[in-house]
């Protein structure tokens, strides 16, 4: 089997918050699918830190591209149907299998290692881009005299 290196482990993606989040969501990815409790308990503790955590990275889309901010969203919104499809079948009385919990993680540390890892780098490159300095507003605070010399 080949190795995919972005499937075996949660890589930082340089936000305090964000990495603080998904490792709290990973424990219990990873206690689901240590032979842990699987039920409708954890499922319903998942959807809510995966929820809260969505809206944490909600508030940093602005900063992507409106393609990209489209389709992060529309995988956080999948991810959320997901385990809506599962916390459903568990109220009715079948429990999510070793395979979703494996499909849970997978999924999670894929899209952290790469749609999460964009989106706090756009962020970061957001931030570091120097104030727009306008030369009219710069003129403006001069005297009418030296305004005019300036910009003849
Ligand atoms: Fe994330
Ligand atoms: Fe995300």
């Amino acid at each position: 089997m080949p190795h995919h290196r972005t499937a075996d482990s949660l890589i930082p993606t340089g936000s305090g918050v964000i990495d603080a989040e998904h490792g709290a969501i990973l424990d219990l990815l990873s206690a689901m699918n240590a032979g842990g409790p699987l039920g409708l308990a954890e499922l319903t503790a998942l959807r809510h830190e995966v929820a809260e955590h969505f809206a944490t990275e909600a508030a940093e889309m602005a900063v992507l591209a409106a393609d990209r901010r489209d389709r992060h969203e529309q995988a956080h919104r999948n991810y959320l149907a997901i385990i809506d499809a599962l916390l459903d079948a568990a109220t009715r009385g079948h429990p999510p299998t070793g395979d979703d919990a494996n499909r849970l993680m997978l999924w999670f540390i894929v899209h952290s290692n790469t749609a999460d890892t964009e989106l706090v780098e756009a962020a970061r490159r957001a931030g570091d881009e120097p104030p727009m300095i306008s030369m009219d507003d710069w003129l403006d605070s001069l005297d009418e005299a030296d305004q005019d010399a300036l910009r003849s």
